[in-house]
C-alpha cells in the first residue's frame, strides 16, 4: 500500500516540478510586441496617418477582420453607401464627433455595434499603446475625411512609464500592469477579454467554442500553443472564424499568468 502511496507522490511532485520548469521555460510569443511609437509634440498629421498605418496593416491586426467582406465593416472602401470610414465616421452616433466616435470603436467596441455584424471586435485600447491608437484614429479619419487629431490628443505618459522614444519593455516580459499581476485565472481571463468571444462555465458569448469542457478536447499543451499562437490549429466546426483569435496573448501575459491559465483550461473536463 504505502509503496502505491509513494509512487502517487512522486508522479505529482514529477508533473509539479515539470510545470514549474514548464512555467520558467516557456518562450513568449517576440513577433507581435508592439514598438513605442515616438509621436513627439510637433508630429504632423502626415505622421500620424503614416504611423497609424502601420499600425492598422501590422501590429493592430485589423486586417484579419476588417477588409475581408463579410466579417467586419470595409473601412478603407465603401460599406453599403455611407463611404469609407472617414466618411462616416461623424454620422454614426448623434452627438458623437468622428474622432469620439472612433475612438469608442477602439476602446468600447460594443457600445455602438454596427448593424448587421457580430460584437467580436476585440477592445483595442488593451493591447495597443495611446500613440498608436491614436495613430491608426488619425489614419482612419484620413479614409474620406479629415485628420483632426493631435499630439495633444495622445495622454502623457504616466510618471514612471517608458518616455516616448523609449525602447519597448524587454520582450516577453508581459505590461506589469496586465491583470495587476495576478496568477487567478479569473482575473486573467477577465483582464484578456477571453469572454467576449468564448463561453465557460455558464458566463460569456457563443461566438467560439464554449471552453467549459475545453480540457476533455485538449491537453495542456494544446491549449497553451492556441493561446500563444492562434494560428496554430482551428477548432473543429469553427475554420470560418479563423484568424479572428487575438494573436497578442502572448505578449500580454507574463509566463506564470499563462501558466495558471493553460492548467486552469485543462482542468475544464
Ligand atoms: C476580431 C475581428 C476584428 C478585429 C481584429 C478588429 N475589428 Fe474593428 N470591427 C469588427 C466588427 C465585427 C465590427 C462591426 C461591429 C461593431 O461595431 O462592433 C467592427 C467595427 C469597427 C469600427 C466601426 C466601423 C463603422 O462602420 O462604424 C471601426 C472604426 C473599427 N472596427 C476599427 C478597427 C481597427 C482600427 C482595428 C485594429 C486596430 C480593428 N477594428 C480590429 C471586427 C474587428
Ligand atoms: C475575438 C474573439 C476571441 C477572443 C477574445 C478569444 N478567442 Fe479563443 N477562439 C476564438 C475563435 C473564433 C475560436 C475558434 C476558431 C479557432 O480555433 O481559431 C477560438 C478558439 C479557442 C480555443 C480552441 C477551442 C477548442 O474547442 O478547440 C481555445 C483553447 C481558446 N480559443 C482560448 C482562448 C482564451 C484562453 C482566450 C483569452 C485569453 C481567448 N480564446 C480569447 C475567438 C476568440
Amino acid at each position: 500500500m504505502w509503496v502505491t502511496n509513494l509512487k502517487i507522490v512522486g508522479v505529482v511532485l514529477g508533473v509539479l516540478s515539470l510545470y514549474t520548469l514548464i512555467a520558467n521555460k516557456i518562450p513568449q510569443v517576440q513577433s507581435e510586441v508592439p514598438q513605442a511609437l515616438a509621436l513627439g509634440a510637433n508630429v504632423t498629421p502626415e505622421q500620424l496617418v503614416a504611423a497609424g498605418e502601420k499600425v492598422f496593416n501590422g501590429i493592430g491586426g485589423c486586417t484579419t477582420c476588417h477588409g475581408l467582406g463579410t466579417r467586419a465593416p470595409n473601412l478603407l472602401t465603401d460599406e453599403k453607401g455611407t463611404g469609407p470610414i472617414g466618411a462616416r465616421c461623424g454620422r454614426r452616433e448623434t452627438g458623437k464627433t468622428c474622432k469620439q466616435y472612433l475612438f469608442e470603436s477602439l476602446d468600447n467596441p460594443t457600445a455602438y455595434v454596427v448593424p448587421g455584424y457580430q460584437p467580436i471586435m476585440p477592445v483595442m485600447t488593451k493591447q495597443l499603446s495611446p500613440e498608436q491608437v491614436w495613430a491608426v484614429i488619425a489614419f482612419l479619419e484620413s479614409q474620406g475625411g479629415t485628420v483632426d487629431v493631435t499630439a495633444s490628443d495622445i495622454p502623457a505618459p504616466s510618471p514612471g512609464a517608458l518616455t516616448p522614444g523609449a525602447s519597448p519593455g524587454s520582450p516577453g516580459s508581459g505590461p506589469p500592469g496586465f491583470a495587476a499581476g495576478s496568477t487567478d485565472p479569473k482575473a486573467i481571463i477577465q483582464a484578456a477579454g477571453c469572454l467576449a468571444c468564448h463561453k465557460l462555465d455558464g458566463q460569456g458569448q457563443m461566438i467560439a467554442p464554449d471552453l467549459t469542457h475545453v480540457g476533455s478536447r485538449r491537453d495542456a499543451e494544446s491549449i497553451r500553443k492556441k493561446i500563444l499562437d492562434p494560428a496554430s490549429s482551428v477548432a473543429k466546426g469553427y475554420e470560418k472564424l479563423a484568424g479572428i483569435m487575438p494573436k497578442t496573448f502572448g505578449s500580454m501575459m507574463n509566463a506564470s499568468q499563462l501558466e495558471a491559465l493553460v492548467q486552469y483550461l485543462a482542468a475544464h473536463k
